[in-house]
């Protein structure tokens, strides 16, 4: 079923049918009221233009650099709406953001009623004026293009610009994100505001740049336009009808089309069936039409204004739309971080995983944080605990390990008013300056003094995940079991990574695969012929390659392959597979060769080698003592196959066996509730220690280093305090 609009909890669930577990964030952002949001989703790999081209994101000649783009300074700011308050507080708000070492402003970005009070009728009076004072105060600002929340009077005169759901019927006025992105009348009305910004702003000093929209992606709509656009797309794909129908199926129930305009959407059908190939090609066409209507506002944007640059407020995990295609068109990418809580701290690594894919969605350039969480969330209920002051600072430092240069809190001041009044800002309504102002200023002076230090300095790492936003599509489409999560496989890896204390880029299939020593590719549902011979490549070239259950199944067409699975993956598994079980309502064990047994579940994938050596095997049933895991050598490189889902530290024990075996750096040992990241420049090692436990925790670095804040040399046995962290460098 389409789920493109649903936002989904950290693993990716749909949050009604599972209640915890996982990072809920839950928002508001469409329509439906309270969706909640998926955090740690994912990005995405081509885009379908046909024909599909790998050369979409190619690696800009040089990356962009943040802090020059901020005059030198690591960007450390606030969103601020300065149309919610009384004029007469502005002055007062600059001054107290100057104290907390804020020197950047997102605004605009929900204000396009004030910007343009009546068709055509432009006024930007009140935003020189609030610009004024905070340019006073040393912040300079990016503005939002206020398209994703567009005026009454727009609704009033053209009604058919508000997006229509699978049951066909339009959503009301009143909430945000409430638009068709095929609309004309829509289009026609984005083009004339954010025309109207880039004249008036174009040479403005205090206006460093654009954020396109807010939070694009949802929802899908489904109206008579939207139906038109995608038969027109399917139309440029695949040129005739019989190849379409040859490519999707259709023989299948007999759904074959004979003219163009018979091609449904994926709407409301009877018992919500549809074809997964219609399916697969529908969130492609979604997610290609977003990144065609970035382009309408950053076309006129560089055009007017060429000096300004651009970004847009990404989600993270969020898998609407392929990210490592929009950010193509972008400048650099920011985004949209809210760590919500699970244990008594916040799942840290589902938030690194976020940061770096967000890192790879372009080229591993880095980035900035537009929304890092300033206080508790909440719509109409307050979502969540409170997070210990202390958290705040910890997770600004996350940013900066992961690759960020720049982190901007949502918001400075809860609102008085409308739908957030819940969701805290760093002070709230009483401008009172509390335990958060005051963790925020002090990271602001802490990151103004590292800036120097920082700047230049990037996220190196020696092993990549593969994401398949493909893949991630086609099991939303059809999700295999009730218990499978394609996020959760990719998360399970990541974290086994980092417990390792080893970096991890993320890919996408269109990636550089080649200066990788390990690869993972979690669940690779869906591949196509470019994709094997890549994967190929990358293992006769020596690369390890670790492969897991359900890959190779589909065709770049969501068709399932009629050779023995793992498919076109076969050859390099050395492996085939003729019986699989669900993990459904039964426990299983994976046995390694050690011994040691691990809790499996989710599904087994029975191996039988063919070249590969077996490593594990199942514990228990029909299929005990089969393989579970291999290993198999091909060309100068290894392929790894895991037939199953393990327990966590079945990852982490298996990741370090295989860093050792290819030369790839372990880490230090960490304790639960610590994180381990690098950033390098010039060869020179930027450490970063951040513990999110409320108990001091002590990490064995064989070596001391300096103590980038305090200059103090640390003995190899640092010493992290509760809710603190360390930054280190080498002398
Ligand atoms: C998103 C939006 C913000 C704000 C927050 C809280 O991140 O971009 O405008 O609404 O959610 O709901
Ligand atoms: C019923 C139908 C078949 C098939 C199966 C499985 O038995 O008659 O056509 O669809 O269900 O869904």
């Amino acid at each position: 079923m389409p789920q493109s609009s649903v936002r989904r909890d950290a693993l990716g669930n749909n949050p009604r049918v599972r209640a915890s577990g996982g990072i809920l964030r839950k928002r508001g952002m469409s329509m439906r009221n309270r969706r909640v949001v998926l955090w740690i989703a994912v990005v995405s790999a081509f885009m379908f233009s046909a024909p599909r081209t790998f050369a979409q994101q190619k690696a800009p000649a040089r990356p962009f650099d943040l802090v020059d783009w901020n005059g030198g300074k690591f960007i450390y700011g606030v969103d601020y709406y300065p149309e919610h308050w009384d004029e007469s507080r502005w002055e007062k708000d600059a001054t107290m953001m100057q104290a907390a070492g804020i020197n950047f402003v997102r605004l605009a970005e929900f204000a396009w009623v004030k910007m343009e009070p009546s068709e055509g009728k432009f006024d930007f009076a009140w935003l020189d004026r609030a610009l004024k004072v905070l340019n006073a105060h040393g912040i300079k600002a990016v503005l939002g293009t206020p398209t994703a929340s567009p005026p009454a009077w727009l609704y009033a005169r053209y009604p058919d610009i508000a997006a229509m759901d699978e049951n066909g019927v339009r959503y009301g006025y009143g909430s945000r994100r409430n638009y068709c992105i095929h609309n004309p009348n829509f289009i026609a009305a984005t083009r004339r505001i954010v025309t109207a910004m880039a004249e008036h702003y174009k040479n403005h000093p205090g206006v460093l740049g654009w954020q396109i929209d807010n939070e694009l992606g949802d929802p899908d709509c489904y109206d008579a336009v939207s139906r038109a656009a995608f038969q027109k797309w399917c139309r440029a794909k695949y040129q005739t009808l019989e190849a379409l129908n040859k490519a999707w199926g259709t023989i299948f129930w007999g759904h074959t089309y004979l003219a163009w305009a018979e091609i449904p959407l994926p709407w409301n059908t009877l018992g919500k069936a549809y074809n997964p190939s219609l399916a697969l090609d529908f969130k492609r066409f979604q997610s290609e039409s977003t990144h065609d209507y970035l382009k309408i506002q950053t076309t006129i944007l560089r055009k007017i204004a060429p000096a300004k640059a651009i970004t847009h407020n990404d989600m993270g995990m969020y898998d609407n739309v392929d990210y490592s295609v929009l950010n193509s068109s972008l400048d650099f990418v920011a985004w949209d971080n809210y760590p919500m809580f699970r244990k008594d701290y916040a799942d840290y690594f589902g938030v690194s995983l976020a940061h770096d894919l967000m890192r790879g969605s372009k080229n591993n350039q880095n980035f900035m944080v537009m929304e890092q969480e300033g206080g508790l969330p909440g719509w109409n209920v307050f979502w969540g605990r409170q997070a210990a002051p202390g958290l705040y600072r910890v997770w600004a430092y996350q940013a900066v390990a992961h690759g960020a240069d720049g982190v901007c809190y949502f918001r400075w001041r809860t609102s008085r008013y409308g739908t957030e009044q819940y969701w805290q800002g760093i002070l709230d309504q009483d401008s009172y300056p509390n335990a958060r102002y005051q963790i925020v200023s002090q990271t602001g002076k802490e990151l103004g003094q590292l800036s120097e230090l920082l700047h230049g300095s990037r996220v190196v790492a020696p092993v990549a995940m593969l994401v398949s936003p493909d893949s991630r599509w086609a099991f939303h489409i059809q999700p295999l079991v009730e218990k499978f999560n394609y996020d959760q496989q990719l998360q399970l890896y990541y974290s086994g990574f980092r417990r390792a204390g080893i970096n991890v880029d993320v890919l996408f299939p269109q990636s550089d695969f080649s200066a990788y020593k390990i690869l993972v590719a979690p669940s690779l549902f869906v591949v196509d012929k470019p994709l094997v011979a890549k994967l190929t490549e990358f293992v006769k070239n020596g690369g390890t390659l670790i492969l897991s259950y359900r890959s190779g199944v589909k065709d770049e067409h969501n068709v399932v392959t009629d050779q023995t699975l793992p498919g076109p993956l076969a050859e390099l598994a050395g492996v085939a597979i003729h019986d699989f079980d669900p993990g459904t309502n039964q426990e299983q064990e994976i046995v390694a060769i050690d011994g040691a047994r691990f809790p499996a579940g989710v599904w087994f994938d029975i191996l039988e080698p063919t070249t590969a050596q077996t490593l594990d095997t199942y514990g228990k049933g029909y299929y005990a003592g089969k393989a579970a895991v291999t290993q198999n050598s091909f060309g100068k490189g290894t392929v790894f196959y895991v037939g199953t889902e393990a327990a966590p530290d079945y990852y982490y024990t298996g990741i370090k066996f295989v860093a050792q075996q290819v030369g790839v750096d372990v880490g230090p040992r960490l304790p639960e509730g610590v994180e381990f990241a690098v950033r390098e420049k010039a060869g020179k090692k930027i450490l970063f220690l951040l513990n999110y436990t409320g108990k001091a925790q002590t990490v064995s670095l064989g070596q001391t280093y300096q103590n980038a804040l305090t200059g103090a040399s640390e003995p190899a046995d640092v010493e992290i305090p509760a809710l603190d962290l360390k930054v280190l460098t080498t002398p």
